[in-house]
This record gives structure tokens, C-alpha cells and sequence, in this order.
């Protein structure tokens, strides 16, 4: 946790930065909230609508995810351009635009445009947002401030399982979607009162306002020299076409691949879809939906814990650890279907449910929050928003293939093959962490940025710094 000792001074820009990065930080419970509340929502559309065929509920749940592609796309030149600020207080507005109009669609057309909309605002907010605060924390404990934003996301999702449920008696589905309009004027207003990241301020030669800004959120004594760094970081100069070809080249595969690996590995076929699976195979739906909110909170209290230890045990023990867990708990859910058929009883669906709880605990103290983190640590400061950017689209777009495919899948190869895969893919993801995946704790991202320089961090890794 940020600095409580020395001076009061201290103590106070301890206090700003954490307020930074809260307040930003719902950004990611906006992310959260819109990808998991369309599960409840999609069961009352019918009384406005009609009767929706499986397409029309997979087009309405999923042209958010392709929307947060193209908004990760254009969020990260934005960013770039026009600061980390403004681009923001933009999604922001974007959010409002979209889940007020989501909560007013005449037609289902337009409620899928709506999504859509929402989408870009959520594919914007899941890069700014890591790639803000990362640039206002200090290094110490950068790490558990930039994974305040992967708590909001499961914080948000927990809430909107909790909001789908309290609104099921009433059915009221326009206000599942209208409610996330109170988080996004919280963003909006909130955002208003932050300054621009000081890296983005050196990097367009706002020199002056980058001083200001660290001395409200650093210890007295220590602006020099990191203004003397932000300054450095922005000398150097690394164009976007390095990103293609030269050292960086390596840096972008491992975003890429990161982002990919946090999708293929099935998390959001258990987020969105757990409750379903469960009844299906013949668990009761009561105890079916107690079980996705006891995951929902597992995946927040595991964070939690994620956020305690990275700064300490450091981001590539989590990321081994957690994926390892991961495996285990896939390929335990896969061995239930196989012992219990598709459908499962008494002991079977016991372990099925520990198995699942034992998946997501471990995403959320490993892949979950490192994922995020590291694409806002590896990449240099003025390249970082188009790097991120490249791996945030993969990341949704990874998503979009899984979520899409899932159920052909469990018809083509059953739900024990299918789990077995995503067991296989996570078995194949922890290899290429062990190999690739470099320890950023407590560094400065200059240091990062010198070592990337150095070493294009592209290689075998087996360092802790
Ligand atoms: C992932 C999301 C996922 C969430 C679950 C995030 O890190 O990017 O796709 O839904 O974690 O907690």
C-alpha cells in the first residue's frame, strides 16, 4: 500500500495517487459491469422484443466485444494525442451515450448498436486506464494501484450478477443496463479533478505542468530526479515502425501472445456462461447461480489477494503460480465431465464447482491482473499507448473468437474435451511464461525502458530483478 509514514507531505501525495487511481479505476468496473450484465438482461428482452433466436442473443452479446476491439484501436493514437486525460473523460461521455441509450432502445436494433457503442467506450477504458495509472503510481507499488483496475473489472462483475438478480422479479432490463450510467458520471466528474500523466506532459514538452503534478503526488525531494527521467524517456525516441521490426518487435509478441493466452485459456467461458453449464448438466438453478455468485466473489477476493503480493513476490511468481493453478482446475473439471457424463450428480458436481472456484481463484491472482499490468510496464513511454493498444485489440478480439465458438464447441467435442483444450492451451501458456515473461517489480519504467533497450527483454528470462 502506498506510504502512510514520514512527513505529512508524503503521506498526502500517497493519498492523491491512490485517489488517481481509484477514481480511474472505474473505468475498469464500467468494463466489468457492461461484459457481465447482458447474461440477466438477455432473459427479459423477449417482453420488449419478441422472441429472440440464439444469433440475435449472441449478436447482442458479443458486438460489445467486437466494439471494444475498434475502440482499443482508436484509443490508443487518441491517447497519444491528445493525452491520457482527455481520452478519459471522452470514454467517459461515450459510456454514458451508450448504456443510457442501451436502456432506451425502441428496437433491438438499436439496442445492439447501443452495444457496440458501449463496446468502444469499454475497449478504450481497458487500455487508458492500466496505461494511466501506471504513469501516475510510483514504482514501489505500481503493481497493486494498476490492479486496482483488474479488482474494479471483477468488482463490476460481481455487480452486475447482483443487480441482474435483485432486477429479475421485476424484469426490468433497461435499468440493468441504465444503472452503469452512475458509475460513468462518477468517472466522468471525478476525472475532471486528476491532471494529465506527467510522462505524457514531458513527452509534449509541458515541462512546468509535469512538475507541478509530481509534486502533489511524490514525496518532497524526489521531483528532480524523476522529472530528469520522464525527460529522458521522452529523448528517446522510438518510432511506431519499431514496434514492427527492430528490439521492440519481440516486446509486441509477448503483449500479443499474453493477451491471447488470457482469453484462449477460457476464463470468460466460465463468466459468461457458468450458470448455464451448471444447469445443464443437471445442477439445480438455484444452486447453479450461487455458484457463479461464490465464483464472481472468489474472482474479486483472489484479486484482492493479487494485489497484496505483487509488489512483493513480483508479477512472474503470480503469473507462474496462477496459471498453474489454472490447469489444475480445468483439467479437474474436464475429469468430473469425463466420470460424470454431461450430466453431473451429488459428488461430481461438488468437485465440478470447487474445480471451477479453483480456476478462477488462480486467473485472478495471476493472469487476471499481470496480463494488464504488464503491458503497462513493458513498453517505452512514447510508444507505450499504440503497443498497448496492439495487444489490448488482440486481447478482445481473442475473446470475441472464444465467446463465440464456446457452445459450438461443447456440441463438437463435448465438455470434457473442451476443458481438456483449454487445459492443454494453459499448460502451453505456462511454458512460454516460464520462457518469456520478465520481472518488472519495483523498477521504474526508465529502468524498464533501459533494460528493453538493452535487451529487448525478447529473450529467455529467468531473472527476478
Ligand atoms: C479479462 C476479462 C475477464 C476478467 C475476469 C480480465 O483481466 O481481461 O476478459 O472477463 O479479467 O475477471
Amino acid at each position: 500500500m502506498p506510504p502512510t509514514s514520514g512527513s505529512a507531505r508524503s503521506g498526502a501525495s500517497g493519498r492523491a495517487v491512490v485517489w488517481a487511481s481509484a477514481v480511474t479505476a472505474l473505468g475498469g468496473l464500467l468494463f466489468g459491469y457492461d461484459t457481465g450484465v447482458v447474461s440477466g438482461a438477455l432473459l427479459f428482452l423477449q417482453n420488449d422484443f419478441g422472441h429472440l433466436g440464439a444469433f440475435q442473443k449472441e449478436l447482442v452479446t458479443s458486438l460489445l466485444l467486437v466494439g471494444a476491439a475498434v475502440g482499443a484501436l482508436g484509443a490508443g493514437r487518441i491517447a497519444d494525442r491528445i493525452g491520457r486525460r482527455p481520452t478519459v473523460l471522452a470514454t467517459a461521455v461515450v459510456f454514458v451515450v451508450g448504456v443510457l441509450g442501451a436502456a432506451a432502445s425502441p428496437a433491438f436494433a438499436f439496442l445492439v448498436c447501443m452495444r457496440f457503442v458501449i463496446g468502444l467506450a469499454v475497449g478504450s477504458a481497458s487500455m487508458v486506464v492500466p496505461m494511466y495509472i501506471g504513469e501516475v503510481a510510483p514504482p514501489a507499488y505500481r503493481g497493486a494501484l494498476v490492479s486496482f483496475n483488474q479488482l474494479a473489472i471483477t468488482g463490476g462483475i460481481l455487480v452486475s450478477y447482483l443487480t441482474d438478480y435483485w432486477l429479475s422479479s421485476s424484469q426490468n432490463w433497461r435499468l440493468m443496463f441504465g444503472l452503469a450510467a452512475i458509475p460513468a458520471a462518477l468517472l466522468f466528474a471525478g476525472m475532471l479533478f486528476q491532471s494529465e500523466s506527467p510522462q505524457w506532459l514531458v513527452a509534449h514538452g509541458s515541462v512546468d505542468e509535469a512538475r507541478r503534478v509530481l509534486e502533489r503526488l511524490r514525496p518532497p525531494g524526489t521531483v528532480d530526479d524523476e522529472l530528469a527521467e520522464l525527460h529522458d524517456n521522452a529523448e528517446r525516441r522510438v518510432s511506431r515502425r519499431d514496434l514492427r521490426t527492430g528490439r521492440l518487435r519481440g516486446l509486441v509478441v509477448l503483449g500479443v501472445l499474453m493477451a491471447v493466452f488470457q482469453q484462449v485459456t477460457g476464463i470468460n467461458t466460465v463468466i459468461y456462461y457458468a450458470p448455464t453449464l451448471l444447469h445443464a448438466a443437471g445442477v439445480g438453478s438455484s444452486a447453479s447461480l450461487l455458484a457463479n455468485v461464490g465464483n464472481g466473489a472468489v474472482n474479486v477476493a483472489m484479486t484482492i489477494v493479487a494485489i497484496r503480493l505483487l509488489d512483493r513476490v513480483g508479477r512472474r511468481t503470480l503469473l507462474l503460480a496462477g496459471t498453474s493453478g489454472m490447469a489444475v482446475g480445468l483439467v479437474a473439471i474436464a475429469v468430473t465431465f469425463l466420470v460424470g457424463g454431461d450430466s453431473l450428480r451429488g459428488a461430481t458436481a461438488g468437485v465440478a464447482i470447487a474445480a471451477l472456484l479453483v480456476y478462477t481463484g488462480s486467473f485472478a491472482i495471476g493472469l487476471g491482473p499481470v496480463f494488464w499490468l504488464l503491458i503497462s510496464e513493458i513498453y517505452p513511454a512514447n510508444i507505450r499507448a499504440s503497443a498497448m493498444s496492439v495487444a489490448t485489440i488482440a486481447n478482445w478480439l481473442a475473446n470475441f473468437v472464444v465467446t463465440v465458438s464456446f457452445l459450438t464447441l461443447l456440441s463438437a467435442i463435448s465438455n470434457a474435451g473442451t476443458f481438456l483444450l483449454f487445459g492443454v492451451l494453459t499448460l502451453v501458456a505456462l511454458v512460454y511464461f516460464a520462457r518469456r515473461v520478465p520481472e518488472t517489480k519495483g523498477m521504474r519504467l526508465a529502468d524498464i525502458e533501459e533494460q528493453v533497450e538493452r535487451s529487448g527483454f525478447g529473450g529467455r528470462q529467468r531473472h527476478a530483478a
